[in-house]
C-alpha cells in the first residue's frame, strides 16, 4: 500500500478547506494530498515554496500569489492550479500559461451568496444601520427625530452596475423588487444578453458616475480595472450616491475614496474588500461614519463555500485525468 500511495499524483491544498472539497480528494483514490492544516492563518510563503516542490497539483485560495516564484518552485510536474474562488487576480495567469498549467476556479456556485450580502451592505450603508444600532446601544437614542439617521431609499432610484457579470445580474434580480427605476451598467463593451434579463442600459463609465444613486462594482481586478473607482469618477457621482464594492479592493483608489465620503463628494461607501487585507484598524476609513466595512464575507454561507471546495476539488482532479475541468479559465 506504501508503494502505491508513493505513485499516485501529489497534490498540496494551501488551506484547510471546507469538508466537502476534502472528502472529494479524499475518497476519490486519484491523488495523495498534503494539506497546510489551519485556516486562520495563510501559510508561510517560504513553507509553500518548500511544500509545492515536485507537486502534480496546487489546490488553493486568494491569499496565496501565484506567480513565476512560485511555479518555479513548483518545477515541472504541476498540471494544474484550483483556486477555490471565482477572483484570479491572487494568478498570473502569463506564467501559467507560458508553463502550460491548467486553471480551475469557481465560478457561479457562489452567485447568489454574493449578491444576497452584496444587496444586505447596500441597504446597510444607505439605511445607515450600523451607525443607528450604535446610537440605539450607546444612549445616542433621543426623542424621535424628523431627519435623524435618514438615508437614501431604493425606490425610484437608478442602479448602476460597473462590470455586468453573472454576479451583477443576481443583484439587480434581487434589487428589482424593492421598485428600481433603472438598471445601468457599464462594462468593456455591451452584453446585451445578460442585460436583458434585468433591462439594464449600457452607458459609459461617466454616465454610470453621473446617474447612479447605488453603484455596484462588480468586476474583476485586472490591469484595466486597477484603481478604476478614482477622484474622477468620484467627482462625477451625485453626493447623494451610495458606492457598494463586493469585487476586489484593488478597482478603488481608497484614498480617494476616503475624500470622496469625508468631504460629502458622496453619501456613503459600503466595502466588503479593501487593500490591503485585513485593512488595519487603523486605517481612515474606518473613523468614517459612512463608510461600512465587512472582512471580505460575500461568499461566506456555509452552503456556498462548502460547494466552492467541491468544485476546485473536482476541477483539480478532472485536470489530473487530462479531462476538461468543469469550471476552467482560459488562458
Ligand atoms: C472569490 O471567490 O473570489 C471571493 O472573493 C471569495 O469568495
Amino acid at each position: 500500500l506504501q508503494k502505491e500511495m508513493s505513485t499516485l499524483p501529489r497534490v498540496y491544498v494551501t488551506r484547510q478547506i471546507p469538508p466537502e472539497g476534502l472528502r472529494i480528494l479524499r475518497e476519490s483514490g486519484q491523488v495523495q494530498f498534503e494539506l497546510w492544516d489551519s485556516d486562520d492563518v495563510p501559510v508561510p510563503r517560504q513553507e509553500l515554496l518548500q511544500k509545492v516542490k515536485g507537486v502534480d497539483a496546487l489546490l488553493c485560495v486568494l491569499t496565496e500569489k501565484i506567480d513565476a516564484e512560485l511555479l518555479d518552485a513548483a518545477g515541472p510536474n504541476l498540471k494544474v492550479v484550483s483556486t477555490m474562488s471565482v477572483g484570479f487576480d491572487h494568478l498570473s495567469l502569463e506564467e501559467l500559461k507560458k508553463r502550460e498549467i491548467r486553471v480551475g476556479y469557481t465560478p457561479e456556485v457562489l452567485t447568489d451568496a454574493v449578491a444576497e450580502l452584496t444587496v444586505a451592505l447596500l441597504l446597510t450603508t444607505s439605511r445607515r444601520l450600523i451607525e443607528a444600532t450604535h446610537e440605539a446601544k450607546t444612549g445616542g437614542w433621543g426623542t424621535w427625530r424628523t431627519l435623524w439617521l435618514c438615508g437614501y431609499e431604493l425606490a425610484n432610484s437608478t442602479v448602476g452596475i460597473l462590470g455586468l457579470g453573472r454576479i451583477g445580474v443576481a443583484i439587480a434580480e434581487r434589487l428589482a423588487p424593492f421598485k428600481v427605476k433603472k438598471f445601468i451598467y457599464t462594462d468593456v463593451a455591451p452584453r446585451p444578453e445578460l442585460a436583458s434579463l434585468i433591462n439594464a442600459e449600457y452607458v459609459s463609465l461617466d454616465e454610470l458616475a453621473k446617474q447612479s444613486d447605488f453603484l455596484a462594482v462588480c468586476c474583476a481586478l485586472t490591469p484595466e480595472t486597477k484603481e478604476i473607482c478614482n477622484k474622477d469618477l468620484f467627482s462625477k457621482m451625485k453626493n447623494t450616491s451610495v458606492f457598494i464594492n463586493t469585487s476586489r479592493g484593488g478597482v478603488v483608489n481608497q484614498e480617494d475614496l476616503y475624500e470622496a465620503l469625508s468631504t460629502g463628494q458622496i453619501a456613503a461607501a459600503g466595502l466588503d474588500v479593501t487593500v490591503p487585507e485585513p485593512l488595519p484598524p487603523s486605517h481612515p476609513l474606518f473613523t468614517l461614519k459612512n463608510c461600512v466595512i465587512l472582512p471580505h464575507i460575500a461568499s461566506a454561507s456555509y452552503t456556498t463555500r462548502n460547494a466552492m471546495s467541491a468544485l476546485a476539488a473536482n476541477n483539480l482532479l478532472l485536470g489530473l485525468r487530462g479531462e476538461p475541468l468543469i469550471k476552467e479559465l482560459k488562458l
